[in-house]
């Protein structure tokens, strides 16, 4: 029987933190020393080591995150039939969206990093690498988009959050759950996405956007946002209160915003859907609505960053945009 073909492919990460400088870890093992370390792996798959970037996730740019699009694309064409991520997990809610949007291929994406670096007892970066790898080889996630493998659950990248800064239980796909989970070495998917993949395609030449992320907090005066526009901000995510509220102090500013960039609002409790038209006081959801700015619906700010800015990396115009969010579930 023929090995499934896998590339893993390594960005950094506390996964590959094994080396100390001064009082802590810095990113120094690629994705063939992950390999060396954990020989398991090659009873499992064909490997193919691609060291990509070695940097914490923070410092990850949009820049990479094209980069390593089309890498996966070429490698998911021409050379393997899955590919297995490692990175970083301060940004892995980020990141997994954005090569969902835009991954061409059907085959299997899967992303994982850990919580514990390798020096650490009970480090999770091998128990994760393992359990990844089988998902990927169990072609269960084929069209699904890409996956998040981290502490033996499945989560969709559509929904995953970071929500702790160290258990190694930290991810949540809250208000759903993971959409399966690896018990040994079964993989198991009790969920499937309801809706079609959304994809992007953004030519990697084309004008670099940026888009602000603001969020609205008591007794600020917003006065920040007001300078935006000349700043050259292209767009901006509005992290609102609640379901969707902001103090009236800024509602002339937003409206201004909205008429000459796209201005979408979402909750800073991130969980819940943004309502429409519950409320009407000035600063509420309808209000907002009404001044032209655009409801991110269920995605949380982060998301709604991420799909904001590849909308408007693709030439999209701001009605088109708006379309996008409001057909949006
Ligand atoms: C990072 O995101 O690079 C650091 C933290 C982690 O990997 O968990």
């Amino acid at each position: 029987m023929t090995m499934p073909r896998v590339a893993i492919v390594s960005l950094g990460g506390t996964i590959s933190m094994a080396k100390k400088v001064d009082a802590g870890v810095v990113p120094n093992l690629d994705a063939e020393s992950l390999v060396t370390s954990l020989p398991e792996l090659r009873a499992i798959a064909e490997i193919k080591t691609v060291p990509f970037r070695m940097v914490a996730s923070s410092g990850l740019k949009f820049s990479d995150l094209l980069a390593l699009r089309e890498e996966l694309d070429n490698l998911l064409k021409n050379e393997v039939d899955a590919v297995v991520v490692t990175q970083g997990t301060d940004t892995i809610e980020e990141t997994s969206f954005l090569l969902n949007l835009t991954i061409q291929s059907d085959k299997p994406v899967v992303v994982t990093g850990a919580m514990r670096d390798p020096t650490t007892p009970g480090s999770d970066g091998q128990a994760n690498l393992i359990a990844a790898l089988r998902v990927a080889v169990s072609g269960f996630t084929s069209g699904l988009g890409t996956v998040v493998v981290m502490n033996d659950d499945i989560h969709h990248s559509r929904y995953v959050k970071k929500t702790h800064t160290s258990n190694p239980a930290a991810f949540s796909s809250f208000p759903l759950g993971p959409i399966g989970w690896i018990s040994e070495d079964r993989v198991r998917i009790a969920l499937k996405p309801a809706t079609e993949r959304f994809r992007i395609t953004v030519d990697a030449g084309s004008p670099e956007k940026e888009v602000l992320l603001f969020t609205v907090s008591l007794g600020d005066s917003g006065r920040l946002l007001g300078h935006a526009g000349e700043f050259g901000y292209d767009g901006i995510i509005l992290e609102a209160m609640g379901a969707g509220h902001v103090y009236p102090s800024i509602l002339d500013t937003l409206e201004k915003l909205a008429s000459i960039m796209p201005v979408v609002f979402a909750s800073r409790t991130r969980n819940g859907e943004v309502l429409e038209k519950t409320y009407s006081f000035r600063g509420s959801e309808s209000d907002l609505l009404k001044r032209g700015l655009i409801s991110a619906r269920s995605l949380d700010p982060l998301k709604a960053r991420i799909l904001l800015y590849l909308l408007l990396r693709s030439g999209r115009s701001k009605e088109e945009i708006r379309n996008v969010f409001n057909n949006w579930t």
